[in-house]
C-alpha cells in the first residue's frame, strides 16, 4: 500500500474533518502518500484529487463540515460513473480509498470494491443509522445541538404554558429524535421505527393539562411527519394550539464534540490500518468501545441498531 485516497460524501456531519485528518496523518506516519478527493464521488469522477501533506489537514480537527466538501451524486450510481471514478483512481496510482459518509457513500464504496478497487467505509452521518457500528461520526454533536435547542424551547414553552412540536432530522432513522427526546424530557417522541397512536398522544396531552401540566414538548422525526403537519393533526384532535420549531440544517453544523473527534480519529486511523494489512472492502465501526470491521458488500443488509428499549423507557418516564 503506497498511496491512499480519502473522500467525504453525502450529508456532511461534524467530525468528518477529524476523520480526514486521521486518515492523512496515519498514512503519512507510516510512509504512505495521502490524497484528498474533493466533492465526493462527483469530484472523483472529475479527477479533483490532490496530494496532501501533514499541514494540509492542520487546524481542522475542531471544525464542522468537511474541508474536502461533499456531494450527493446520482451519476455515480451508474456503472459508467463508477468506471470513470476507477479510471481517475488508477490514473493517480492510488491503491486504496477511504470513504467517509453514510448509506449512499457506502453504496458507492461497495460498487468500487465490487469492481476491484479496495475501499474502506467510515461511518459518518448525524442520523446514526449505519449498521456495523454503535455510533456514527457526527451523531453526538447533532444530539447536543438538538438538546440545546430543546432546552431553549422549554424555557419559552414554560413561560407561555404552551405545547411545542420540534421537528428533527432523520428520514429513515429515529435516533436523533429518540436520544434528544429522552435526554430533553420530551412528553412524546415520534420515530420512523415505531407506530404512533394519535388518540393516545391526544389523551396524554389532555390528561397532562387536567393535572396542571402547563407545557409539553413533542419531538417528531422528519421521516414520520413534518412538524407543521403534525401540529394540524394535534389541533384537529384536541383543539390545542401548538407552536412548531423545525430545526433543519443547524443540526448538521457546528464544532464536533470531544466524543465525535475521538471517534473520528480512531475510525479514520483504523481504516488506514486495515488497508495497510491488505484488507480492503471493509466497513469500520465501534461496538462496546472496541474497533470492529464488517464486509462492506453486506454490511448495509443488517438492520440499523434502533434501541427500542430506550423508546419504551422514554414512554415510561414521560407519563
Ligand atoms: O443524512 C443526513 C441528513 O441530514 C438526514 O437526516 C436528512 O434527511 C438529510 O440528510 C437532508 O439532506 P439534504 O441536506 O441533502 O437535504
Amino acid at each position: 500500500m503506497k498511496k491512499i485516497g480519502v473522500l467525504t460524501s453525502g450529508g456532511d456531519s461534524p467530525g468528518m474533518n477529524a476523520a480526514i485528518r486521521a486518515v492523512v496523518r496515519k498514512s503519512i506516519y507510516h510512509g504512505i502518500e495521502a490524497y484528498g478527493v474533493y466533492q465526493g464521488y462527483s469530484g472523483l469522477m472529475a479527477g479533483n484529487i490532490s496530494k496532501f501533506e501533514l499541514g494540509s489537514v492542520g487546524d481542522i480537527i475542531h471544525r464542522g463540515g468537511t474541508m474536502l466538501r461533499s456531494a450527493r451524486c446520482k451519476e455515480f450510481e451508474t456503472k459508467e460513473g463508477q468506471q470513470k471514478g476507477i479510471e481517475q483512481l488508477r490514473k493517480m496510482g492510488l491503491d486504496g480509498l477511504v470513504v467517509i459518509g453514510g448509506n449512499g457513500s457506502y453504496l458507492g464504496a461497495k460498487a468500487l470494491t465490487e469492481q476491484g478497487f479496495p475501499c474502506i467505509g467510515v461511518p459518518a452521518t448525524i442520523d446514526n443509522d449505519i449498521p456495523g457500528t454503535q455510533f456514527t461520526i457526527g451523531f453526538d454533536t447533532a444530539l447536543n445541538t438538538v438538546l440545546d435547542a430543546i432546552d431553549r424551547i422549554r424555557d419559552t414553552a414554560t413561560s407561555h404554558e404552551r405545547t411545542f412540536i420540534v421537528e428533527v432530522m432523520g428520514r429513515d432513522a429515529g435516533d436523533i429524535a429518540l436520544w434528544s427526546g429522552l435526554a430533553g424530557g420530551a412528553e412524546t417522541i415520534l420515530v420512523p421505527e415505531e407506530d404512533y397512536d394519535l388518540d393516545d398522544i391526544a389523551e396524554r396531552l389532555k390528561s397532562g393539562q387536567r393535572r396542571g401540566k402547563k407545557h409539553s414538548i413533542i419531538i417528531v422525526a422528519e421521516g414520520v411527519s413534518s412538524g407543521p403537519k403534525f401540529a394540524e393533526e394535534i389541533f384537529a384532535k384536541t383543539n390545542i394550539e401548538t407552536r412548531v420549531s423545525v430545526l433543519g440544517h443547524i443540526q448538521r453544523g457546528g464544532n464536533p464534540t470531544g466524543f465525535d473527534r475521538v471517534l473520528a480519529s480512531r475510525l479514520g486511523a483504523y481504516a488506514v490500518e486495515l488497508l495497510m494489512e491488505g484488507k480492503g472492502g471493509r466497513a469500520v465501526g465501534v461496538v462496546k468501545d472496541k474497533l470492529v470491521n464488517d464486509d462492506i458488500l453486506t454490511v448495509l443488509e443488517q438492520p440499523h441498531n434502533f434501541q427500542s428499549d430506550m423508546y419504551k423507557l422514554s414512554k415510561e418516564l414521560s407519563i
